[in-house]
């Protein structure tokens, strides 16, 4: 066996209950997932939920629950919102679950052997919202604190430190050396000018237990639990180094036991988060994997954020997009392809219902599915559904499509990889323009030229199901079904021109988008 493709999305807060936001990501990682599974590629694939720290215990407080029930309850509706997206995960994660707790007590009594840490008494401004001391510099000129940090109360505590100043250095310099390390570019640069300008501080690590019991207890000083991030980070490597992954091996001690002949993932090749979380990956992670002596992950690639109206997204404010009920509505498809192909990973994105009906009804109704409706009517109706002899017109622009397409998933162009598809897509639509194929069939002298168009048509279809299977997994085997081929459009392989056999019969069309008043909605 070799490694497998190892990706991740962040691990969601189980307070409060899942957004486009979430949704997002999810489905931008499930798309990068299964591009490389139908590519052969083995893919290790995470998701799951953070669950520890001051939020969660005060949430579950606030409705009479203990932290645990609390978690338990919603992890069921959050796993659930995961399986209704779609999603092919590998595994999924809680950080309450023993598996992960006895990794990150392993990690912590290692760090901790090996002088990473240090106790000193710290005095200063506590964000409860937040979860973080604040400094002089965070205070507004007027002496205030920021709405964004909530109830700001003033904590002298005794505290365990990572040293994490010390690793400026190095790590500047292998962000610097590797390009990829943090994408894109103006979030990579971001970062090196925060680490070339400010000097790195340790890092506070602990929170007494005796104002936040909700978190894993430090091994060597159970007075404390351990800082929530602290926690939370380390589920990329918990879940593989449980699972016996051999690119864990050892490395949390002889202590450690783990099963063998676990999923060859780590190191992670993608760690796909948001904006606002990069600096915990960018800085914190790399150093705690360092000094533990485990290669680093590949790269981190961090998304922007969704507004919705030009607004931030509230449920304060109702400001709001239940990605559920967009799909109860309009299918799951239709919301997986919205996210991918309006917002590239990058940039922030706003959504619009107006925005969001105009691409179903054009790209979707219109475009594909009405591609994919006539062609396979056209065979039933001129040939009785039987594919002719194979014809080579679109042959050359499906073979680009595959190939670049592929290249834009290589570096995660995933909206620039639909704009592709949909290029063929139109390719075909014209081609039915320009060939006629109803003029064809009223002339008998022409059949044979019919038979060609009919052949290019049926075949982008089904090279178009095999190029979208990672975007719109179900869509993709709708059109399989109806060209009644068996099996899922699950390999690239299948792209491959003249796959369709001549003299076998399709099926009947059914319409993929169903098309919706425009005025109505
Ligand atoms: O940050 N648009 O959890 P979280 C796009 N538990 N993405 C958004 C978004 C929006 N409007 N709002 C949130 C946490 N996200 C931690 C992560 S990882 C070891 C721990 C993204 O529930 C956000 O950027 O607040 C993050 O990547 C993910 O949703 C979870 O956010
Ligand atoms: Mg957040």
């Amino acid at each position: 066996m070799s490694k497998r493709f190892y990706l991740t999305t962040a691990i969601d807060y189980v307070n409060g209950s899942p957004h486009l936001g979430h949704a997002y990501e999810k489905v931008v990682a499930d798309v990068m997932a299964r591009a490389r599974r139908s590519r052969g590629e083995a893919v290790f694939f995470l998701t799951g939920l953070d669950e520890h720290g001051q939020k969660v215990q005060q949430a579950a407080q606030e409705r009479g629950q203990s932290p645990k029930s609390y978690c338990d309850e919603l992890a069921v509706q959050w796993r659930d919102f995961v399986a209704r997206l779609g999603i092919s995960n590998d595994e999924f994660v809680r950080t309450t679950e023993p598996r992960h707790q006895r990794v990150v007590q392993a990690l912590l009594s290692r760090l901790h052997a090996g002088d990473h840490f240090y106790k000193a008494e710290y005095r200063g401004f506590y964000s409860v919202k937040e979860e973080t001391f604040l400094t002089e510099k965070d205070r507004n000129p007027d002496g205030t604190w920021h709405p964004q940090w909530g109830e700001v109360t003033e904590l002298v505590e005794e505290n365990w430190y990572f040293r994490l100043g010390r690793h400026q250095a190095w790590l500047l310099e292998h962000i610097e050396t590797h390009p990829d390390f943090i994408q894109p570019e103006t979030r990579r640069n971001e970062v090196l000018g925060f680490l070339r300008t400010q000097p790195l501080a340790d890092l506070c690590i602990s929170r007494p237990a005796a104002r936040l019991s909700w978190g894993i207890p430090l091994p060597f000083d159970p007075a404390y639990v351990t800082y929530v991030w602290f926690d939370a980070l380390v589920n990329y490597f918990s879940i593989p180094a449980a699972l016996g992954d051999p690119g864990t091996a050892g490395l949390l001690g002889p202590e450690f036991q783990a099963p063998t002949g676990g999923p060859e993932a780590w190191p992670p090749d993608v760690h796909l988060i948001g904006k606002d979380i990069l600096k915990f990956h960018a800085v914190y992670w790399p150093v705690m994997l360092k000094v533990l002596g485990a290669p680093l992950p590949a790269t981190l690639l961090a998304h922007g954020w969704w507004q919705k109206d030009g607004a931030k997204l509230s449920k304060s404010t109702g400001n709001v997009v239940d990605p559920l009920a967009v799909i109860a509505e309009w299918g799951l498809d239709a919301f997986r392809y919205y996210v991918v192909r309006e917002l590239d990973i990058g940039p922030d994105g706003n959504w619009t219902d107006d925005g969001f009906r105009a691409r179903y009804n054009a790209e979707l109704a219109n475009g594909l599915g009405n591609l994919v409706n006539r062609s396979v009517s056209m065979l039933r109706k001129y040939r009785g559904g039987v594919v002719p002899a194979v014809s080579q017109d679109l042959a050359p622009e499906a073979a680009a499509t595959v190939r670049d397409t592929t290249a834009a998933l290589d570096h995660h162009g995933l909206q620039e990889a639909l704009v592709l598809v949909w290029g063929l897509v139109n390719r075909a639509n014209q081609y039915v323009d320009q060939t006629r194929p109803f003029t064809l069939a009223k002339d008998p002298a022409q059949a044979a030229r019919l038979d060609e168009v009919l052949y290019n048509l049926v075949e982008v279809c089904r090279i178009l199901a095999v190029l979208l299977w990672p975007f719109m997994p179900d869509t993709a085997g709708r059109i399989f079904a109806q060209l009644r081929l068996e099996g899922a459009p699950d390999r690239l392989a299948l792209a491959a021109w003249g796959g369709l056999a001549p003299g076998h019969t399709i099926g009947d069309p059914v319409p993929l988008f169903p098309r919706k008043d425009l005025a109505k909605s």
